[in-house]
């Protein structure tokens, strides 16, 4: 059968080890897929950078080329950030590819361009890994959950602010010590103020209330409070407590409030970020290290949690081959995965008014 092409841009951490792992388990993934996988080319900024075990004629600093070939199927976008990234997936879906991207600031501050794209040019959009690494999370609040009402999400999103958290309150250890131990692993961003200031925790909680909410929140709607200011001090005196200290995001329906009429207002969308004491004793208080968590509340199926490795090469890459498996077994299908044709715009209400 013929194979199916596929196009890599970008070759970070995670980009590193999805090209080597998709390398590694061609056979297999032929064989859930039905076909085969080639992969035609990876965008790289740099050519002359060491890369061991990528085979070095896939290479390319022509991303826009890649895109705009009409013979690739599924373009996997792993640059991060708004541009080009968000002009190379338009472009990628212009010319009939289905995408799967890990860019969470891109579906946080541009989500609703991107799944009219792919609406209008009938191809699938994915993005498992863009929220809490290798959990399944985004599949679950997209179609598994998608019959149930469900009232609040809340999670550990960021892998390197629970690492420094951790490592303070279990070793003592120093703030800047631990954030260079996190970017050493490979969890940090580029830039970790992203993940310090909690930006990236930030544009999660956009993404997981637009899909939990059925709404669109982008990341600028999301209250945010990084751990920027948390001391040693401040995790001892929680210590003292029987408290540790957390990053949440927050993402809430609100209780509908009556209007002057008497009758019930519309239920807002409540999202924020910030750093919160939590017993030892709550299961979220025992998400470890790089590790993250989300809890699902929900009107038929209770309470759900779903906890796994929140950051890194390997957690994120297998998000990433799991999104690239089930577009192409969509294509050889020749359907396309959930789409976003509808959704209310909520209200976003402002912090305070849970
Ligand atoms: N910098 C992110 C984190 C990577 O630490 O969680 C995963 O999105």
């Amino acid at each position: 059968a013929a194979p199916l092409r596929v196009a890599v841009l970008g070759c970070g951490v995670v980009g590193t080890e999805v090209v080597t792992l998709l390398t590694d388990q061609a056979d297999d993934f032929a064989a859930r897929v039905g076909r085969p996988i080639e992969l035609v080319g990876v965008a790289v900024r740099r050519l002359n950078k060491v890369r061991p075990g990528i085979d070095t004629g896939l290479l390319t600093v022509d991303a826009d080329a890649l895109v705009r070939r009409d013979d690739v199927d599924v373009v996997v976008e792993l640059i991060g950030g708004i541009e080009p990234a968000r002009t190379l997936i338009l472009t990628a879906m212009e010319h009939g590819a289905s995408v799967v991207t890990a860019n969470k600031a891109l579906l946080a501050e541009d989500g609703t361009t991107l799944y009219a794209a792919a609406e209008k040019a009938g191809v699938d959009l994915y993005f498992e890994a863009a929220v809490a690494g290798a959990i399944p999370i985004v599949r679950p609040l997209r179609e598994s959950l998608v019959g149930d009402e469900i009232t609040s999400v809340i999670g550990i999103v960021n892998g390197t602010t629970n690492y420094i958290l951790d490592k303070m309150d279990s070793e003592g250890s120093g703030f800047d010590e631990t954030l260079e131990e996190a970017q050493q692993l490979g969890y940090a961003e580029a830039d970790p103020t992203a993940d310090i200031e909690g930006f990236d925790a930030a544009a999660k909680a956009a993404i997981l209330s637009s899909l939990a909410f059925h709404s669109r929140v982008s990341g600028a709607d999301v209250y945010r409070e990084g751990i920027t200011d948390v001391t040693s001090g401040d995790i001892a005196s929680a210590a003292e407590m029987g408290c540790v200290v957390k990053l949440l995001a927050i993402c809430a329906l609100t209780e509908p409030a009556e209007l002057a009429d008497g009758s019930p207002g519309e239920r807002a969308v409540s999202v924020r970020v910030h750093p919160a004491m939590i017993p030892r004793s709550h299961p979220l208080a025992t998400v470890r290290g790089p590790y993250n968590a989300v809890f699902v509340e929900s009107r038929a199926a209770g309470r759900l949690m779903f906890t796994g490795p929140g950051a890194g090469g390997p957690p994120t890459a297998s998000a990433v081959l799991g999104d690239l498996v089930t577009v192409c077994r969509n294509r050889v299908r020749g359907a396309a995965g959930p789409g976003e044709s509808s959704y209310a715009q909520r209200k976003v209400s402002p912090i305070g008014e849970v």
